[in-house]
């Protein structure tokens, strides 16, 4: 079996205890997943940039104990947080055979974000690979010659295992997951660096995130997920992703950025025109979404600018230009934008390069 490959020989011995910290970027899908199948597995490729300022600190500590059941505890910004226990329970009993010293250990986890909780800006990715990295750091201990392809890899495939697009934070600057027939070793297991060339217009693009509801999701990813298993559009959907990374392969390139508007905002609205025709159907665009999409649709026409805008599964907007724009869209949120974000709430970032294990 392929996935054999991820479980380690049995540890001849453990460390009492330890310490390890790592920090790991959230991303933006251009291609989105959207529906999955079996063991977090991705029923189409997804594209995507990895950020650089919107990230998650994980510091992960871990004493020895009798094997037995999970044992954890879990803080955001220094606060017991038992809504988080569940997905990690899950995380655990999903990675426990590729890591069989879970058991073994109480672990502390200790997690702060640079961006609010839930802000639908996918800090389940963020925060489920650094939580993975961690843990894979103590594997490594065990096995140095564990070397670095397989320690990304690896880190990859566990995160998937805890969020799908978790998969994709490990490295950067833009990273593909899913196999795909135009791409090379590409796995439904694991992301992987996308190695196609790349023109320098997209090596530094900025994504400003306009936070418009900061709130709790109304509709989590994973019910969303399973609300494509009999979907009336799903097939045609994951086939257009699929003819989708083929075109975005193309405009990365050649540096057809008005090729780059289209297919990006096409593929933001198509996500959120799945959950409008689920059943039961949902919206998590709020008005101000609506707002803002029209004004950048308007500034766009008026000035020729390349802004474009994609969403995640909420309310948010993330607005996405070259650096050449830099100043005139900061100047553009402050004029129009800013009075749709809550509490006139956003987040400059740009494309970074994965996450980084934090020296202690
Ligand atoms: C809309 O990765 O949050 O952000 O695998 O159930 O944890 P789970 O879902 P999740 O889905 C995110 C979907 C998306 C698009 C994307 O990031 O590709």
């Amino acid at each position: 079996m392929q996935i054999d490959k991820y479980v380690p020989e049995v540890y001849t011995s453990l460390p009492e205890k330890g310490s390890v910290s790592w920090e790991s970027p959230s991303n933006i899908a251009l291609v989105k997943y959207w529906g999955k199948y079996g063991e977090q597995l991705p029923k189409n490729t997804s594209l995507s940039f990895t950020l650089s300022n919107c990230k998650t600190t994980t510091k992960l500590q871990y004493t020895k104990k009798e094997e037995g059941d999970f044992s954890f505890e879990v803080r955001l910004d220094g606060e017991l947080e038992p809504d988080f226990r569940p997905k990690i329970e899950t995380f655990f009993k999903r990675i426990e055979a590729y890591l069989p010293f879970l058991r073994s250990y109480h672990f502390e986890i200790e997690t702060s974000n640079s961006f609010p909780h839930s802000s639908g800006i996918a800090s389940s990715a963020s925060g489920m690979s650094a939580l993975a990295l961690c843990l894979l750091s103590i594997e490594r201990d065990l096995n140095p010659e564990m070397t670095d392809a397989f320690f990304k890899e690896k880190a990859s495939f566990l995160s998937r295992l805890g969020s799908g697009s978790a998969s994709r934070s490990i490295q950067g600057p833009l990273v593909v997951w899913g196999e795909h027939h135009a791409i090379p070793n590409s796995s439904n297991l694991f992301a992987t660096q996308y190695d196609g060339e790349v023109h320098p217009i997209f090596k530094n693009y900025q994504d400003t995130v306009l936070l418009v509801d900061v709130g709790q999701k109304k509709v989590s990813s994973t019910v969303g997920h399973n609300l494509m298993h009999n979907h009336p559009y799903a097939e045609s959907r994951f086939a257009q992703a699929q003819e989708n990374i083929v075109k975005l392969q193309a405009i990365l390139e050649s540096g057809d950025v008005d090729g780059f508007v289209k297919l990006v905002e096409s593929e933001a609205l198509t996500l959120h025109a799945m959950m409008l025709t689920s059943m039961p159907y949902y919206i998590l665009m709020s008005p101000n979404t609506l707002q803002i999409i029209e004004a950048i649709w308007e500034y766009r026409e008026a000035t020729g600018s390349k802004l474009c805008f994609t969403l995640d599964a909420g309310a948010n907007v993330h607005l996405l230009y070259p650096k050449a724009e830099k100043d005139a869209v900061l100047e553009l949120i402050k004029d129009k934008l800013v009075v749709y974000c809550q509490k006139g709430q956003y987040l400059c970032d740009n494309i970074g390069l994965g996450a980084k294990k934090i020296a202690q």
